[in-house]
C-alpha cells in the first residue's frame, strides 16, 4: 500500500517506556495483537508513508525490540538511556532528523492507528503551512490523556497532562493522541527550551505547543474521525480491548469481501490471513499467521489453522488443527484431524478423525480416514489407507521414508516399518507388519497368529 511518498519527512517512533503496567518479561511494544507486535503494526503503517527514514527510540530491552523488527523494516536504532519524558526521547533522535523538513512523532503503543490517518495529518500540516500539527480526538473517557486546551476563540493554547490538569481542564474531552508533525528546525529549537517543571518531572513533548505559540508559530489540532485509532496500550486490559476492536475491523473487512463469520466474538483471524469469497468460518475457529483459505471453504467450528495454505472448496471440520500445511482443492479434513508442518495434500484428499499427517505428500483423491499416523511419506493417487495404519518412521535415532504407489489399498492396522516402499495397486492385508518391499498389484500380508477356539471356556464370575 505504498501510495504515499514523503521524502522530506523523518519519522520518530517512541518505544523507550518500560511498560511496567503490562507486568511482563517481554517489552510492551513487542506484545502481540492479532499476529503482529504492536510496534510492527505501527511500523507497517509508517512504512506505507515512504518517509525519508524511521528512527526507533528504545530504552530498556532496546536490543530485543530492535532485533524483533530490524529484518522487517528499515529503522535506525536510537537509545534513550534514561526515560526522562517524551520530549527528551525525541531529542535523542535529532541526529537522525537533520536532513528532513518535517518530523512525524508516533508512539509505538497504538496498534489501531491507520496509515491513512497519518497521511491526513501530513496533508493538513503541509497544506495549512502549520509549524506544529497533532492528532486530537474527542473521547467520552479522557482520563489519563493530555487534554487539549483552547482559548475562547477555539484556538489551541496548550496540552495539559492529566496529572498537571486542574478540575476544569480534566472535564475537557478533547485529548491529544501524542502524534505530532513538526517542522524539523523548530522542533529541536523548542525542545531545548522545554523544562521538567511538572508533576512527573519529565520533559514533555506537548510542552512545545505553548513555546511555539509564544514565538508566533502556527499550531493546529487535527481531529481524528475515529477516536479508537489513538487508543494506547498500557496494561493487559487495554491490550485485550484494542485486540477486540482490531478483530472487529478485520472481520468486517472480510464480510465486505463475501466471507461469513459465525459468532465472530469467538473467532480469531490474524491481520495477515487471506480469505476467499463464500467461505464460512464457524464459531471458535482460529486462523493464524500467514494463513490463506480459498473460495467456498468451510472451516470449523473450533478449527485452528496456522501458517497454512488451503485451496478452494475445502472442508475443515470441527476440532482439526493445521500448521504449515497445504490442503488441495475439494479436500475434506477432520473432524479431529492434525496436519503438521509439511503436510502436502493434493486435490480431493480425505483425512478423517484422529489422523496425524507430518512431512508427507498425499496424492489426489487418496483417503486416510481413521486413527492413523502418516509421517515422512510420499503417497500416490487414489490410495485407501485403513483404520489404525501407522508409518513407523522413527527407529529411535533416525527418521525413515515410506513410499506408497498409486491405487494402493492398505488394510486396517498395518504397520509400515520404514524405510519401505509399497508398489502401485498393491493390497496389504489387515494387521500386517510390513518390513520389505511390497510388490505392485497382488496381495501382501504378513503371517497372522493362528485363530483358536476354546469351546468350553467360561467367563469369570464376580465373587
Ligand atoms: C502521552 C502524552 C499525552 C497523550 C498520550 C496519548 C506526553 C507527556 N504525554 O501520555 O499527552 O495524550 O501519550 O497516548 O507526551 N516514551 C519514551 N521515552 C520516555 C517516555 C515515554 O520513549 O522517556 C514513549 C513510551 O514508550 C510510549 C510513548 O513515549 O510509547 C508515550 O509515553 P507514555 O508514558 O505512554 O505517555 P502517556 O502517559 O500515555
Ligand atoms: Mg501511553
Amino acid at each position: 500500500m505504498n501510495q504515499y511518498h514523503y521524502s522530506n519527512l523523518q519519522v520518530v517512533v517512541l518505544a523507550a517506556g518500560q511498560g511496567k503496567r503490562m507486568r511482563s518479561a517481554t517489552p510492551k511494544v513487542l506484545h502481540d495483537v492479532l499476529g503482529r507486535s504492536m510496534l510492527s503494526h505501527v511500523l507497517a503503517n509508517i512504512e506505507a508513508l515512504c518517509p525519508q527514514g524511521i528512527a526507533l527510540v528504545t530504552g530498556h530491552g532496546g536490543e530485543q525490540v530492535y532485533a524483533a523488527v530490524e529484518k522487517l523494516y528499515h529503522v535506525s536504532l536510537i537509545k534513550q538511556a534514561e526515560q526522562l519524558g517524551t520530549g527528551h526521547a525525541v531529542q535523542q533522535a535529532e541526529s537522525a532528523c537533520v536532513n528532513a523538513e518535517h518530523v512525524l512523532i508516533v508512539c509505538a503503543d497504538t496498534p489501531l492507528l491507520q496509515a491513512g490517518t497519518l497521511a491526513d495529518l501530513l496533508e493538513r500540516h503541509i497544506k495549512s503551512e502549520s509549524d506544529i500539527s497533532f492528532l486530537s480526538a474527542k473521547i467520552d473517557e479522557p482520563t489519563g490523556y493530555g487534554r487539549v486546551c483552547r482559548n475562547q476563540q477555539g484556538i489551541v493554547e496548550s496540552i495539559v497532562e492529566e496529572r498537571d490538569a486542574n478540575a476544569d481542564q480534566r472535564l475537557l474531552n478533547e485529548v491529544s493522541s501524542g502524534i505530532f508533525c513538526v517542522k524539523q528546525k523548530l522542533l529541536f529549537q523548542l525542545l531545548q527550551q522545554v523544562d521538567n517543571s511538572n508533576n512527573q518531572n519529565e520533559y514533555y513533548l506537548p510542552s512545545i505547543v505553548p513555546l511555539a505559540l509564544q514565538e508566533g508559530a502556527k499550531v493546529e489540532a487535527v481531529l481524528m474521525p475515529d477516536a479508537n485509532e489513538m487508543l494506547g496500550v498500557n496494561d493487559r486490559t487495554q491490550l485485550r480491548h484494542v485486540t477486540e476492536l482490531l478483530q472487529q475491523r478485520v472481520i468486517e473487512g472480510w464480510e465486505k469481501e463475501g466471507v461469513s463469520i459465525e459468532q465472530p466474538s469467538t473467532v480469531r483471524i490474524d491481520v495477515s490471513v487471506k480469505l476467499g469469497m463464500d467461505t464460512v468460518i464457524r464459531a471458535g475457529s482460529q486462523l493464524l499467521g500467514n494463513t490463506s483459505v480459498g473460495d467456498a471453504c468451510e472451516v470449523g467450528p473450533y478449527a485452528v489453522i496456522k501458517q497454512s495454505w488451503v485451496d478452494d472448496h475445502v472442508k475443515i471440520h470441527a476440532f482439526s488443527h493445521l500448521e504449515q500445511a497445504h490442503v488441495g482443492a475439494h479436500a475434506d479434513i477432520g473432524p479431529y484431524a492434525r496436519l503438521r508442518p509439511q503436510a502436502e495434500l493434493d486435490e480431493g484428499v480425505k483425512i478423517g478423525n484422529f489422523v496425524e499427517i507430518k512431512k508427507s505428500i498425499i496424492g489426489q483423491n487418496s483417503k486416510v480416514n481413521h486413527l492413523s499416523y502418516i509421517g515422512d511419506t510420499t503417497m500416490g493417487q487414489n490410495c485407501n489407507v485403513g483404520a489404525g495404519t501407522i508409518t513407523c518412521n522413527y527407529d529411535g535415532a533416525n527418521k525413515h521414508k515410506t513410499v506408497i504407489g498409486d491405487g494402493a489399498f492398505i488394510g486396517s492396522d498395518t504397520k509400515l516399518i520404514a524405510p519401505v516402499t509399497v508398489g502401485d495397486g498393491a493390497t496389504i492385508g489387515a494387521g500386517s507388519v510390513i518390513t520389505k518391499l511390497v510388490q505392485k498389484n497382488g496381495l501382501t500380508l504378513s503371517a497372522r497368529p493362528e485363530q483358536r477356539y476354546v469351546k468350553d471356556w467360561k467367563r469369570p464370575e464376580k465373587s
